[in-house]
C-alpha cells in the first residue's frame, strides 16, 4: 500500500527537461520562437533561465512577451541573447520543459544573416521557400537576396512564400535570404531568414535502350502456366522527368487489357555513374492459345526518343528423352571426345540412355570417337560394349600421370595425338584476286 502512494507522489512532480534548439537572429528584427511540443489543452510558461523570471503575456509597450506556445521579440536587442525555457503543464500536473538558446547578432553593414544557418538546406530543382514566414501573420516578402545581394532578373519567379529559379545551375548555389515585413499593432518590423540552396545537377536523357528482352526473342511457354516478362531499359543519367517502360500486347497498352489476366509492375533504380533504369514486368496469369499469336512489345520512352522490343511466345517442345537429345547433339558433331575416368565407369545414372545414344551415333553416323584416358582405368570390363569396341579398334590416348603431379612437365605428346584425331581446321582463304 505504501509503495503505491509513494509512486503517485513521485509522478505528480515528475518533470522532464530537454535541451533543444538554438535560434540565430539579427539585431533589430522581429523574432518569434516556438516551443517544440504542443497540444491544445496544455498551458505554457516561459522563463528567462538566467534571471529565472517568468516572461509575461503581452502588455502595453512590451518588447519581449509570451503568447502560449510562442515567445516574441519585437524587435530583438543584443541583450536578449541567452537561454530560455518553455514549460508545458499537462492536465495531470506533469510538466515537460525545453531549453532554447537565442543568439542575437549585431547589425553589420553588408551582412544580412548570422553566420550559422539553422534552416535546412534546400537541395532542390529551384524552389526556395522562405523559412519561418508561416509564424508571422500577414507577412509580406519585400526582397530576396543571394549572398546578401538583391536578386533580380527574369530567371527568378517570386511567389507568396518562395522564389523559383529557372534551370538552377552550380552558380546559383549560395545563401538565400528572404526579407519580409510583419505588422504588429501598427508597428512594422523587418524579419529576415536565410537558407542554403544547393542546385541539383541536371538530369540528362540518353537514347533509350532496352537491355532485355532482345527484339524478336521467342519465349517458350506452356499453356495454362503463368508467365512473367521482364523488360529493362536505360533512359538517361539521373532520374528522368519523362521515363516510361511499359508493355503492349498487339499494340494495346496492358492497362487497357483484361486486368484478371494481364498486369504490369514497374520499378526503377540507378546504376553505375547514376544511369537511370526502369524495369517493368508483365505478369500473365495463364497462357492461352491466342497468346501464342500475339506480339508482346516493350516500349521505352524518354524526353528524347522511344524504342521497342517485341517478343512472341511459342509452345515448349514436348519434355524429349535424354537419349535422343544426346544423340541429336552427337549427330551435329564431327568428333566425339569421351573422357574415360573412374567416375564415368562407376556412374550408373543414365548409363542406359548414354549407351543407346552412343551406339546410335557410332553405328548410324560417321561421327568419330576419341577416347581420352584421364586416369588409369586398368581393365575395361566394366565399360559399355560400344566403348569396349572402340578401344579394341583404336586404343585410347593416355594423359601422362606425372603431368598431374608436375604440371610443368611436358605433355605435348598427349596434345599432338589429340590434334591428330581432330578434323582439319580450314584456314581462311586468300582474297580471290590476290597475286
Ligand atoms: C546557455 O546554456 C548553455 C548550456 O546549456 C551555456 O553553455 C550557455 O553559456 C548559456 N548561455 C547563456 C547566455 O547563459
Ligand atoms: C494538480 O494539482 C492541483 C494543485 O496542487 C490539485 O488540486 C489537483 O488535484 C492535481 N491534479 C492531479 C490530476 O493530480
Ligand atoms: C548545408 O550546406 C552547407 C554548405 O554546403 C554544408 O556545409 C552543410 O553541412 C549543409 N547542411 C546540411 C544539414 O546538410
Ligand atoms: C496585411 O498587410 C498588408 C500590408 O502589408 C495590409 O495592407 C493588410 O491590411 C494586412 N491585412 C491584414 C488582414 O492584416
Ligand atoms: C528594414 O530594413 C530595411 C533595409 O535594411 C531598412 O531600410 C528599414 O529601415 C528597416 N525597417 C525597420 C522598421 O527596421
Ligand atoms: C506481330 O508482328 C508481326 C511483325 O511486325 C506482324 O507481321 C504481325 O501481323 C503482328 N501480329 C499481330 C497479331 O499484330
Amino acid at each position: 500500500m505504501m509503495g503505491y502512494v509513494h509512486l503517485i507522489f513521485l509522478s505528480t512532480f515528475l518533470s522532464v527537461s530537454m535541451t533543444s534548439e538554438t535560434f540565430e537572429a539579427m539585431e533589430g528584427e522581429a523574432l518569434v520562437i516556438k516551443c517544440p511540443q504542443w497540444s491544445s489543452s496544455v498551458k505554457f510558461t516561459w522563463y528567462h533561465m538566467d534571471t529565472s523570471k517568468i516572461i509575461p503575456a503581452e502588455e502595453e509597450g512590451s518588447r519581449v512577451f509570451s503568447s502560449k506556445r510562442f515567445l516574441w521579440f519585437l524587435p530583438t536587442s543584443r541583450e536578449d541573447s541567452g537561454n530560455y525555457t518553455c514549460v508545458i503543464h499537462f492536465s495531470n500536473n506533469r510538466t515537460k520543459s525545453f531549453d532554447m538558446s537565442v543568439h542575437v547578432h549585431p547589425y553589420k553593414r553588408g551582412i544580412c544573416f548570422p553566420s550559422q544557418i539553422r534552416y535546412p538546406n534546400d537541395t532542390g530543382r529551384g524552389k526556395i521557400v522562405c523559412p519561418t514566414i508561416d509564424n508571422y501573420k500577414n507577412a509580406t516578402i519585400i526582397q530576396w537576396y543571394k549572398d546578401c545581394k538583391p536578386l533580380q532578373g527574369e530567371r527568378y519567379f517570386k511567389a507568396e512564400k518562395y522564389i523559383f529559379i529557372n534551370n538552377p545551375r552550380k552558380e546559383d548555389d549560395g545563401y538565400y535570404t528572404c526579407r519580409f515585413i510583419y505588422t504588429h499593432k501598427g508597428n512594422i518590423f523587418n524579419v529576415s531568414a536565410t537558407r542554403i540552396f544547393i542546385s541539383k545537377e541536371k538530369h540528362s536523357p540518353l537514347p533509350p535502350q532496352i537491355l532485355f528482352p532482345k527484339d524478336k526473342d521467342v519465349i517458350e511457354v506452356e499453356l495454362g502456366a503463368a508467365l512473367s516478362l521482364k523488360c529493362q531499359a536505360r533512359l538517361g543519367i539521373k532520374k528522368q522527368p519523362i521515363a516510361v517502360v511499359t508493355w503492349d500486347v498487339d499494340n494495346v497498352p496492358v492497362r487497357y487489357l483484361d486486368f484478371s489476366r494481364f498486369n504490369e509492375k514497374t520499378n526503377f533504380f540507378e546504376g553505375r555513374a547514376q544511369e537511370y533504369y526502369r524495369e517493368t514486368t508483365l505478369h500473365i496469369n495463364e497462357i492461352k492459345k491466342e497468346d501464342l499469336q500475339a506480339n508482346f512489345t516493350c516500349v521505352a520512352v524518354n524526353e528524347m526518343h522511344n524504342t521497342k522490343a517485341t517478343v512472341t511466345l511459342q509452345l515448349k517442345a514436348p519434355r524429349e528423352d535424354t537419349a535422343s537429345a544426346i544423340e541429336k547433339m552427337m549427330q551435329k558433331s564431327r568428333r566425339l571426345i569421351i573422357l574415360l575416368t573412374q567416375q564415368l565407369i562407376n556412374c550408373k545414372e543414365s548409363a542406359y540412355d548414354q549407351h543407346i545414344a552412343l551406339y546410335n551415333a557410332l553405328i548410324q553416323n560417321d561421327t568419330k570417337a576419341i577416347l581420352l584416358e584421364m586416369e588409369t582405368i586398368g581393365n575395361y570390363e566394366k565399360l559399355q560394349e560400344s566403348l569396349k569396341f572402340i578401344i579394341k579398334q583404336q586404343g585410347t590416348i593416355k594423359w601422362k600421370e606425372e603431368h598431374t603431379v608436375h604440371p610443368q612437365s611436358s605433355n605435348s605428346r598427349f596434345w599432338k595425338q589429340v590434334r591428330y584425331h581432330m578434323p582439319l581446321t580450314l584456314k581462311s582463304s586468300y582474297p580471290a584476286n590476290a597475286g
